[in-house]
């Protein structure tokens, strides 16, 4: 069976005090209401990863992800921070291709490729996002761009590989805007992902890779949304701030 995820995108939000409120809530709200198959990720800014992480403990239900690494191994990269540096933190998964990566720091399919391998070189699962703005889909090319998306930056894999990533649709135009995708038109687009990996790794390989909703997903709207077929979860922005909800969210799954 498929493992299913409900990701919480902290973004850059959060004092240090206020991160700890969070994730101290989240552990405590979740200790209960997590099902065998569901893993929590709390993906939160990179200076809260190791206190957050103290935090959640032995608890192997809820994990802590970075979202975003560098493409360098190391060096003379000021800002940065490596897949390295991450796993010696103990962290094992990293956003990489958020579509806010994309569009405020102009990360293409090549350069995800190659955040993809370092990520992986170092035992990181990447969470890879991949998702289609609003006049794509309204000129019908959603498809189209959202294959690009995973072929540019996934498609170079071996299987064996391509099985420790996790991916995430996300309709930009869904993204912070209140507006999700029906359940119908997220499930068209994950059953053409699948379709896609199947075609390039064979449908048993496809099958296995968790798939999960991104964009504006909320309590009210997540049980409709995870009941799909080839929904295996979310990838949860705004309302994974707000500890009720996002455990109202985990419930869902
Ligand atoms: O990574 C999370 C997504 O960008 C969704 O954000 O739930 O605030 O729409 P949102």
């Amino acid at each position: 069976m498929r493992q299913k995820i409900v990701a919480g995108n902290w973004k850059m939000n959060k004092t240090l005090d206020e991160a700890n409120i969070l994730a101290s809530e989240i552990k405590g709200m979740v200790a209960d209401e997590v099902k065998g198959n569901v893993k929590v990720i709390l993906c939160t800014p990179f200076p809260y990863l190791l206190p957050i992480k103290n935090l959640i403990g032995q608890d192997t239900r809820i994990a802590v992800a970075a979202q975003n690494c560098s493409e360098h191994e190391s060096g003379a990269y000021t800002g940065e921070v490596s897949a390295a540096m991450l796993k010696s933190l103990g962290i094992g998964y990293v956003i990489l291709g958020h579509s806010e990566r994309r569009q405020y720091f102009g990360e293409d399919g090549k350069l995800l490729a190659k955040k993809v391998d370092i990520a992986l070189k170092h035992g990181l699962s990447p969470i890879f996002c991949c998702g289609e703005p609003l006049e794509v889909r309204e000129s019908n090319g959603h498809e189209a761009l959202v294959k690009k998306q995973i072929e540019e930056s996934l498609f170079h894999l071996d299987a064996a590989s391509l099985q420790k990533v996790i991916v995430a649709y996300e309709p930009v135009w869904a993204i912070g805007t209140g507006k999700t995708a029906t359940s119908q038109q997220a499930q068209d687009m994950h059953a053409v992902i699948r379709k896609h990996l199947a075609s390039k790794y064979g449908e048993a390989v496809a099958n296995e890779i968790t798939i999960q909703y991104g964009g504006s997903v909320n309590a009210a709207n997540a049980k409709e949304l995870f009941s799909q077929p080839d929904v295996d979860g979310g990838l949860v922005g705004g309302a994974s701030l707000k500890s009720r909800e996002f455990a109202e969210i985990i419930k869902a799954m």
